[in-house]
This record gives structure tokens, sequence and C-alpha cells, in this order.
């Protein structure tokens, strides 16, 4: 051996061994060796290197890791697609499994490969003549993203492969799957709770928030890990004949794989060691969500192929989900921001799948019944998708005697108007639509838009800097704006000019017409058409305001439901006290004059494509003016379609079904003779 080759063989040594500490220190939080132990084997290997300059090796803990850091990461397109994988998830899937890739086997002997599932993120792996060059993200599994700074970063991957038995192949894609084990997840989230930074909800996240950062500094302060699950690309082939032979021949060059992996002789022991897998589960050093059944055979892997974008030979065989027990503190009742009421259950806190959990929502008075959920019940929580928190079922055998029944508020939370659930709607909804703080920014936009009171900027531009200086608190304080002035100039990029437009478009809106009014007042199921019927009907507001559930159903286009709607909103009395803020405002229109003929009463219409000659809410304003309702889809109850150009499936549909179709020529004919 040169003297060269054996400076080399000392380096990459050290190198080993500082890699295999780093990994035991940074990744499984378990140190091997005491500190000044490390720092004399890197100290050796330091002053190697600059003994030796041209020698130093491309993987030395020397070097400091991270990169530069990147603007954006760039894409490429995998040559062996990254798919993916059938998933079971009881005995029953899993012998089908089998049954199906044994059928295309006949007279053979299937053994089974069975690793971990691990919970992470895949990436690929290029080694051109040993040496990392490429590290790349799943993507959509045809195309990810070059992320080899970060994968750098990872310690206990190797960057250079060396084998002291097998040559190195010229070329080496691997796939695997990068995690943070759990022991440094803990460690980052403690460590960033006491700096008062972000903690991640698990170590998924972590694992993926860490890979996604452009400066390659962040992933390498992160605790990550590679394990490795196959091979995409050998050249010249690695000679092994199974999965689990071709997983330990990649271990030689370094490659962590999953620390439990098992060959089984028949599909029966693949499910024992599941069952013991899933024991085990809470006593391994990383997350995974199920174990990963491979046929083990890679020639009869290449036999059974792949069914579309899932092979035939692999398949994962899914945990269920964990649940835990714990106890329902109280109810609170959220208010959204369209007024549906959503009851979350604070809990008392509990960990679940390693995510401490404490509020689960419950959807809608529906669901607590369902549940029958009350306040003290001991409740089971799982994480669906192994995400979203949900209540599984109440545990009745431990439900104490003084546990509260939960009702649907009479009130909402927020504003304290009344809570209304219309018969046969699953959710109940805060009545309070302009009145209430949790409403108002909806109400504020629509109160403003361009077919209600045409408040032009409010709405995109200003609403939300209003509500911030609290200078909104309802619609009715719109008009009160211009007493703000000098608050409104210190709203950012509102100079005079715009604080004046401001004023006096809200001064314009004041004249309006009955039919925008209803219809800026947000109440549910009144739309434009059915706000302009109600105005067409009862001519006056006062009339409306005071008119019962019958009158309001001989309006065409109002029903039961939105009847009720129009009775609860005036119902409401934070409701009426913002409407006569606005008439007293001076908000005011000409008396409708009523259509003194309504040939098309009744009738539904659809407009569709592009009409050259008008808008299509000019000619919707010609059909309702003679009394027709306009419909944004076609049904066999349609009267007629008008197609201007580029209709589409409107058109189709209306001939399927035998609709009178008009063009814009015909419509406008048509509309001659009115
Ligand atoms: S083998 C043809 N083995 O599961 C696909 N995948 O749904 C071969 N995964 O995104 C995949 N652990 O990242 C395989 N031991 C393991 C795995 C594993 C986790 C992930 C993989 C992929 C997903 C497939």
């Amino acid at each position: 051996m040169t003297q060269q080759n054996t400076v080399v063989a000392q380096m990459r040594q050290l190198i080993q061994i500082l890699a295999k500490h780093n990994h035991a220190y940074y990744v499984m939080d378990q140190p091997t060796i005491a500190d000044s132990e490390y720092d004399q084997l890197f100290h050796q290997l330091k002053a190697l290197e600059e003994q030796h300059p041209n020698l130093v090796q491309p993987d030395t803990p020397t070097h400091k890791v991270g990169g530069k850091a990147l603007s954006k990461f760039e894409n490429i397109t995998h040559v062996v697609p990254m798919l993916s994988l059938g998933n079971v998830f009881n005995q029953e899937d899993l012998y089908a499994f089998a049954r199906r890739a044994e059928e295309r086997l006949p007279n053979q002997k299937v053994e089974y490969d069975v690793e971990l599932k691990f919970d992470g993120l895949a990436i690929s792996l290029w080694y051109e003549q040993g040496v990392l060059v490429r590290g790349v993200t799943r993507g959509d599994g045809e195309t990810g993203e070059v992320i080899t700074e970060n994968v750098k970063t990872i310690r206990n991957l190797p960057k250079v492969l060396s084998s002291e038995t097998t040559a190195i192949p010229e070329l080496l894609e691997v796939r695997g799957e990068v995690l943070m084990p759990k022991a440094g997840f803990e460690k980052l989230n403690a460590e960033n709770e006491a700096k008062g930074e972000k903690t991640f909800a698990n170590p998924r996240n972590a694992a993926a928030g860490s890979l996604r950062q452009l400066d390659p500094s962040i992933a390498a302060s992160r605790p990550l890990a590679f394990y490795a699950y196959g091979i995409a690309q050998c050249e010249p082939n690695h000679g092994q004949s199974t999965m689990s032979a071709s997983l330990e021949w990649l271990t030689q060059f370094g490659f962590a794989v999953g620390e439990r992996h098992f060959v089984c002789d028949n599909i029966q022991d693949v499910q024992k060691a599941y069952e013991q897998i899933n024991l085990e589960r809470p006593n391994l050093s990383v997350e995974i969500d199920g174990m990963v059944i491979k046929v083990n055979d890679l020639k009869q892997q290449q036999t059974l192929g792949f069914l579309s974008r899932e092979p035939r030979w692999a398949t994962a065989y899914k945990f269920p989900a964990v649940a835990a027990l714990t106890t329902v503190d109280h109810i609170d009742w959220q208010v959204g921001r369209t007024g549906t009421l959503t009851p979350v259950a604070r809990l008392n806190p509990v960990a679940v799948g390693g995510v401490t959990v404490s509020n689960v929502t419950l959807h809608n008075i529906g669901e607590i019944h369902r549940l029958d959920v009350r306040v003290g019940d001991t409740v089971s929580v799982y994480r669906s998708g192994d995400v979203i928190p949900k209540v599984e079922k109440v545990w009745p055998e431990f439900r104490p005697d003084n546990t509260v029944e939960v009702h649907l508020p009479e009130t909402c939370p927020v504003c304290e108007s009344p809570v209304v659930m219309p018969e046969g709607e699953a959710l109940a909804r805060c009545s309070g639509g302009l009145y209430c703080a949790a409403q108002r920014i909806e109400a504020i936009r629509h109160f403003v838009s361009r077919k209600a009171m045409d408040i032009e900027g409010l709405g995109d531009r200003w609403a939300e800097s209003l509500l911030h200086l609290d200078l909104l608190k309802d619609v009715a304080d719109i008009y009160s704006l211009h007493e703000h002035r000098e608050q409104l100039l210190t709203i950012e990029k509102m100079g005079e000019k715009s604080v004046q437009n401001l004023i006096d478009s809200i001064e314009n809106s004041k004249k309006t017409t009955l039919a925008s009014f209803i219809y800026a007042l947000g109440i549910r199921g009144v739309g434009e058409t059915t706000a302009r019927m109600l105005a067409n009907t009862f001519q006056t507001f006062d009339a409306l305001r005071n008119a019962d559930i019958e009158a309001l159903k001989k309006t065409p286009d109002v029903g039961e439901i939105t009847a009720e709607w129009i009775i609860d909103f005036f119902k409401a009395p934070h409701n009426l006290e913002v409407v006569d803020r606005l008439l007293a405002a001076g908000i005011h229109w000409d008396i409708p004059t009523a259509p003194t003929r309504q040939p098309l009463n009744g009738e539904s219409w659809v407009i569709t494509g592009t009409l050259s000659t008008m808008g299509r809410d000019d000619a919707t304003q010609m059909l309702q003016a003679l009394g027709a309702r306009v419909s944004g889809s076609v049904s066999s109850k349609t009267k007629c379609v008008v197609a201007g150009e580029k209709a589409g499936s409107k058109l189709e549909k209306a001939e399927k079904l035998g609709v009178r179709v008009m063009t814009e020529a015909e419509f406008l004919e048509f509309m001659q003779q009115y």
C-alpha cells in the first residue's frame, strides 16, 4: 500500500467512526462515547487533513455541514418513477393480497420480506462512482425536487460509499425515507419551546419542514435520519436475489435499514410479525404507521410487476389509528365567518400517537347526540389519517354521576343573538348576521359588493384595516365613517384622495333600490333574484319586515326554508337595530314600480356562454323585469336556455333534455315583443 493509500484508509476509518457516534449523539440522542473522546478523534482527522490537503475526503465532518442557501429547488424527472403502495388494514385483506400474488406464481414457494413502514418523506439518492451526487424528493412520483444540499446534512447517510469487501457500483440509486427519530424530535421541540420558537405537531412534520428549507444549515441543525428500503438502479448489478439480501447488501456501505425486519415463510407468519411489531411500536426509535410486506424474491417481483401505479409484489399493512382515553372538560361553541356554530370539546390533554390533543371538533349537535357525549364523560380519541383528532366513542362504563348534557346554546356565544336551526338542517347558526363580530368581515364584504350597496374599494381593500381600527362594528357604522377622517388617514396607503373617494362612494350608495338593500342585508337564502322578487311582492321595506310566513311563501322563489330564514332574520333584535340605523343614516330608494306585465312570471331561464351585444347581467335584468327567474343550472323545469358564444355543458344538457334553446339573435327578437 502506498503512503497515500494508508492516509486515505485512516481518514475513511476516522470518518466512519465519527459518523457512527454522530448518529448515536444527534439522531438517537444516545451518546456512545464521551465528548472528550469524540473531540480527540475529530482533531486526529483534522490534523491528517492539514498534512494532506489533497486527500481530504468530500464527506469529512470537519467541513461545516450545510452549503449555500438556495433561492428555490430545482425539479427533476425520476428515471425510475417513485410509485406508491396499496393498503391493507386487516388479516383478510392481507391474505387476499397474498392470494393474488401467489396465483400468479403457480407452483412456486413465496417468501415475504416484512419491513417497518416509516412515517417520513420518501427520497431518492444517486451515487456516481460511490459519491452522493443528488438527493431528490418523491414529489408526485414522476418529478421531484432536488434537495441534495439538505440531504447531505443527514448524519447517518453515507456521502461516499466505501466497503472492505464489495466493489463500489458505478451508479447506485437508493430509495428510502427521511425521518426524525422520536428522541430527536422531542429534544428539538423542548429546545424550541424554551426559546419561544415554533414547535412541530409530529416527527413527520418536523422532518418535512426541515427538508423543505432552502438554507441547508437549518436541515443540518435538525436530527434527521435516513432509512433505506430499496434499490432503484445499480450498475453493475448488485447480484443479490432477494429483497432482504439487497437491503443487507446496502448496510455494508453504511446505510441504515429499519431496526426490525423479518423474512417470513408464509403469509400466516407475516400476520404474526405484524402483530408483534404493533406491540413493540411504542419502543421503536422511529414513528411507523404500519408494515410493508414485499414478495422477497426479486425475480418473482419482476414477474408480478405493477398494476397501474402500485406493485403487485408489495403492500402496506397499516396499523389501526392509535386511540387514547381522556375526559371532556367542557364544550365551547365556535362561530364561523358564515355564522355556523361548531361544538369543540376541550379535553384533558392526552398524547395520541406522539401528539398532545386537547381540543377536538364535534362538528355539530347531531354528532353530539350520536356519540351521546356529556361534559365529564370519558372518551377515546384517535387521529384520523393520523392527523386530525376525532372522538371515537364515549365509554359509558366510566360515566360519573355528575355529567352534564350538552345542549345547543339559545344565543350566540359571540353576539348573543338567537341561534337558529331550521328543521332538516344539520348546522345551527347565529342569526345576528349583521351584528355578530365573528361574521362581521363577511357581512361587510357582502354589504358593499357591487350588486348590493356598491361601495367601491371598501370590500377588498379597506375592510380588514377598518375592522382593526375598530371603526366598523357592524355595517351601519359604514355611514359614520366620515366622522373619522383622521383615523382613516392613518391606514397604510390611504391618502386624502382615497379617503374622499371612499366617503363619496358611501354617500352615493345611499340612493339605492329596495331590491339591492334587501340583498345587501345578507339574509340567508336571499340572493339577488329572491331579493328582487321580495321587493316586487312587498313594495315597501316595512311590509317585508312585518310579513308572516304565509305571505313570504307567496313570493315566487321563496320556499318554506327561505321564508323561515327571513322570519329569523327579522326576529333578531340586533338585526333590527342595525337596519334602523341604516335607514336613519339616509338609505333610500324609489318605490319599486310593480311591472305592469309579468308575462314570464314563474318561468325559469338559463343564460350560458358569452353574449356579444350585452352582458349576462343585462340579459338577466331584462328577463327578471318580465317576471322570469334566472337560474345557474339547467333542469327539465327550465323554460328556455339563451346560448351565447362558447356555450358548453349547459347547452348540451338542454339539448339532451329537450329544453328550448335560443341564440342571442333569437333572444333579442323575442324581447322585441315586450
Ligand atoms: S417500498 C413501489 N418500503 O410508503 C413502492 N416503502 O405508499 C415501493 N415507505 O412513499 C415502496 N416505508 O416512502 C417501501 N419499508 C418501506 C417503506 C416505504 C415507508 C413509504 C414510501 C412510499 C410509501 C408508499
